[in-house]
This record gives structure tokens, sequence and C-alpha cells, in this order.
């Protein structure tokens, strides 16, 4: 097989330089096959497995991950103390970062989530004075490349630019006209709505409100940092030439929004260094498991530069927990049917982003897995695995939970699963490329958690 031309003018810019070298220091020149190790041998080219992946990957628009646009510094460090404060809760007691701590890779390590009312942190934390919230708490990683947001895409921008969240016109276009990253801008202005999540059923001047009264609780939360110094003067310092007492809630969610694209994109896997030509970045098992991953049809759905298609699908994953309202009990969680009403999207969760996958565990919109490998052998005769689906995996308050509605969840189990069959060898290589996935810098990402807070309430977080 040829090299490619990028390479041959490498190699020629190398030879080059070792001319200049040798021609300043009056040694002889070097044997190549002495050189340096750049990572790809003399042979590199002769590596057809890995020219192949390459070309699937870019068939499937798995290209490297483009860095997030620049934040100014002021909004984000804004919307670092914002992200960890638990001032934004009704009774203070639970910051966003509660659900999505830097030393656990932006999430909880909790299948469900357990919001306000409860104390400890990860596993450690209790739920009798909290609830469980329906779903998993997704990573924060990457969010510059992910859209829409949440597993059932509710908070989403139309094909002609229009955002559409869950609060409708309450979210006003004064309010739009703050957001600078798109749908992420929005988002953080839900979860302090959310009685379970944040604000409470009752003991504070926010959950007195109605629920439909989100103006006035996002109104509340800004008369609450107005009383905080320095918050005042940081909103004024990451919005120059505005003043705080003109500002909105919105300028809080957007400083959120800047602070978790600033600090949490990552594109330096052991994949990427792949893509720009590292042969063996890649071990062995992997590379075979890349080849898989691309051939079979996980690539059909996780694909482009964050390995998803920021679309829906029904893939089998068992329902647990206490579920979003729907079905007879009300424990069932219709997913992507909630926000679109078609049948069709009953069960179906967004694909989910791949990136960093071996450090978020649990996996699966509800926390059905809690071992990487086991979620990546569901695949194989998913209809099987979910009929037996073992709950003795699940934390004990939750093994009780799992609803039995295989058979109704597989009335619309997405089509491209039928017939997928893996072998044991196959399953632990795909494993393995799914590790490949892991930029090392993600597993430190404790220093974002901040000593001390404006508000001087207890940070949570694990800072080293
Ligand atoms: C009680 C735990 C909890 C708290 C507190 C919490 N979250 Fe989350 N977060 C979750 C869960 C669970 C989801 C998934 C919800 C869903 O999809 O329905 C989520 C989803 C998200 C997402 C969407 C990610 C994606 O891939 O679509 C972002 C971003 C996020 N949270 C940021 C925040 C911010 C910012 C705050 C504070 C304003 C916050 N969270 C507070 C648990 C929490
Ligand atoms: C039909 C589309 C589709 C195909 C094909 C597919 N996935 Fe998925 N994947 C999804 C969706 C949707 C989810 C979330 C499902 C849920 O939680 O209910 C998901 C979740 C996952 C997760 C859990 C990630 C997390 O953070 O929770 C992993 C791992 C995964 N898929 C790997 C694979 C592998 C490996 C393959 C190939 C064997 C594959 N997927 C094939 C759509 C797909």
């Amino acid at each position: 097989m040829p090299a490619p031309r990028w390479r041959s003018a490498l190699a020629i810019a190398l030879a080059a330089g070792a001319m200049l070298l040798t021609a300043c220091a009056g040694e002889s020149p070097t044997d190549p096959a002495a050189g340096p190790d750049l990572g790809r041998g003399p042979n590199a080219a002769a590596d057809p497995l890995a020219e192949e992946v390459r070309q699937l990957a870019a068939g499937r628009g798995i290209t490297p991950l483009a860095r997030p646009p620049r934040v100014r510094n002021q909004l984000v460090q804004l919307g670092r103390m914002l992200a960890f404060d638990k001032v934004l809760s009704g009774n203070k007691d639970i910051s966003c970062m509660t659900c999505h701590l830097p030393g656990l890779a932006t999430g909880d390590a909790r299948s469900l989530s357990i919001g306000t009312g409860a104390s400890g942190l990860g596993a450690a934390r209790n739920h009798p004075g909290g609830v469980f919230i329906p779903r998993n708490a997704p990573a924060a990683f990457n969010l510059h490349a992910i859209e829409p947001l949440f597993w059932d895409g509710r908070v989403f921008t139309d094909g002609s630019g229009t955002m559409h969240t869950p609060a409708g016109a309450r979210l006003t276009p004064g309010m739009r006209a703050v957001f600078e990253f798109g749908t992420l801008s929005a988002q953080p202005m839900f979860p302090v709505l959310s009685r379970s999540e944040m604000r409470g059923d009752e003991g504070n001047e926010l959950a007195a409100l109605a629920d439909d009264q989100e103006t006035e609780i996002w109104a509340g939360l800004m008369r609450r940092l107005g009383q905080i110094q320095p918050y005042p003067q940081m909103f004024e310092a990451a919005y120059k030439g505005q003043r705080f007492e003109d500002m909105t809630f919105a300028h809080a969610s957007n400083a959120i929004a800047g602070f978790l694209i600033a600090e949490l994109a990552f594109n330096d896997s052991p994949w990427d260094r792949f893509l720009a030509g590292d042969d063996r970045a890649l071990t062995p098992l992997q590379l075979a498991g890349a080849k898989n991953f691309l051939v079979a049809r996980c690539s059909q759905c996780h694909n482009g530069p964050a390995f998803t298609d920021n679309l829906f699908h029904n893939v089998a994953v068992a329902q647990l927990g206490p579920g979003t309202g729907d079905g007879a009990g009300g424990h069932d969680d219709f997913g992507r049917m909630k926000v679109t009403g078609l049948a069709s999207d009953r069960y179906a969760f967004r694909t989910t982003p791949l990136r960093n996958v071996e450090l978020t565990g649990p996996w699966g919109h509800d926390g059905a897995f809690t071992d990487l490998r086991a979620f990546v052998d569901h695949y194989s005769e998913s209809d099987v695995k979910l009929r037996t689906y073992d709950p003795s995996q699940l934390e004990p308050v939750l093994q009780g939970t799992v609803l039995a509605n295989a058979e109704e969840i597989l009335a619309s189990r997405d089509p491209l699963l039928d017939g997928v069959v893996f072998t044991p060898q196959q399953v632990d290589e795909v494993t393995a490329f799914m590790l490949a996935l892991t930029d090392p810098a993600a597993r430190n990402i404790q220093r974002l958690t901040p000593p001390r807070l404006p508000s001087g309430l207890p940070v949570d977080g694990d800072r080293h």
C-alpha cells in the first residue's frame, strides 16, 4: 500500500532536520533504523488493519474531536463557583456538582442519583432523606460536541435554529439572547427548578413557589446571589458593561455552561493518537475491538467525533427505579416518547457519547449495568439478555424495582439490534476498545473543586 502523501512529507522533513543537525554537529548521518521512536516504525504503512480501521472510522464520521470555543476567564470562574455552590438549591444542601463530581468523572457512581435532602457523596450518599432521581446522571464531558441534551433530548435546537425547552415561553427572548453556548447555556436553568433534584418540597422560599412559577424561582435565585459578596461583582466582570440588577438567572446558567465547556473537553485518548497516525497507540486487542465496533452495528449509532449520532434508540435496557410517571404504575420511563408523543419512540434514549465511558459507570439511562463489559455483552442477543436481566448487580434498595416489562420494551427495540451475536472474544475486544477512548487527563480533574465558595457553604467535592 503506498504511503499517504503527508507521511512522505514528514519523512522528508525529518531527513532534512537530521541533515541540518549533522551539519552543525559535524557528525556522520545517523542510521535511520536507529533513529528516534516516533511511534510509527518504518513498517507502519504495512499495518493494513490500522489503515482499514482509520478508513472505516472516517466513513462513519468518527473524526478527531474539535476543541471547544474559547471562554473568557471571568465567565469560567463565575460558572465554576455557581456549579459548586449549594446556594442554588432550595435548602442549600446540594449543588450541581454533588451529582456531577469531578472525582467521579462528573457523575456520582450511582445507578440513579439522589437529590436534595440526602447527605454523603457518591457510593456513600444515603437515600432515606433524599429521593432517587428517575435517571442516571450523565457525565458532563465534551458537551460542546453533544446536542440535544438529557436522555430524552428535551432541550434541543431545531433545524431552523430555534431552541426548545420544557420552559416554553417562560424562557424569554431576553434570556435566550444571553446564551452563548447553544442549548448547553439553557440546561442549568432546569435542575434548579426540580423539587427532587435541588429545589425541595418545603422549608425554603423557592419550594413555596408553584412548579409553573419558573420566572419567580429564577428571580429568587438571583435575589439570593445578589446578597452574597462577591457574586454581583463576579457577574459584572463576566458580563462587561451590564449591571447585576439587570441580569437574570440566564446569566448564571450561561456561566455554568461556559465553565463546563472550558474545563471538561477531553480529546487526547489513545484513540485520538491513533487517528493522528500513531499505529501503536492502540493495543492489538483494542485495534481488533475497533474493527468489530466499526463493522458490527455499534457505529451505526455511536458515530461522529463524540461517538453519538445525537439520535434516539431503544436498545432494550431494563427499566428500574421510581420511573418518570409512565406506564400503569407510573414507574416506567418512556424516554424519547415523552418529548415527541410517538409510540415508535417509546423506550428510546439518546445514544450515549462513549468518550471516557470507562470512567462513567454505572451505564445506561437508569444505570442498569454496573460493569462495562456486561453492557457490551448485552448487545449480543439483547432480547435474551433483557429477559434474563440480573438485578443482583444493583444496589440492594433498587433490586426490587426492576419492572417486568421486557416484552413491551422489546416491541419497539431498534431493528439494528436484530440478529447481533458476539463471541466472548469479540466482547473482550470491543470492551478493550472502549478503554482506548479514555483521555488520561479526565481521571484527574479534582482540581476543579474550589477550596471555598462565596456563600461560605460547604463544598461537595474531592479536592486533592
Ligand atoms: C440530584 C442530582 C443532580 C443535580 C443536583 C444536578 N444534576 Fe445534572 N443531571 C442529573 C441527572 C439524573 C441527569 C439526567 C436527567 C435526564 O436526562 O432526564 C442530569 C443531566 C445533566 C446534563 C445533561 C447532560 C447530557 O449529556 O445531556 C447536564 C449538562 C447537567 N446535568 C448539568 C447540571 C447542572 C449545571 C446542574 C446544576 C444547575 C445539575 N446538573 C444538577 C443529576 C443531577
Ligand atoms: C441502535 C443504536 C445503537 C447501537 C447499534 C449500539 N448502541 Fe450503544 N447505546 C445506544 C443507546 C440509545 C444507548 C443508551 C441506551 C439506554 O440507556 O437506554 C447506548 C448505550 C451504550 C453504552 C453505555 C454508555 C453509558 O455511558 O451509559 C455503551 C458502553 C454502548 N452503548 C456501547 C455500544 C457498543 C459496543 C455497541 C455495539 C456492540 C453499541 N453500543 C451499539 C445506541 C446504540
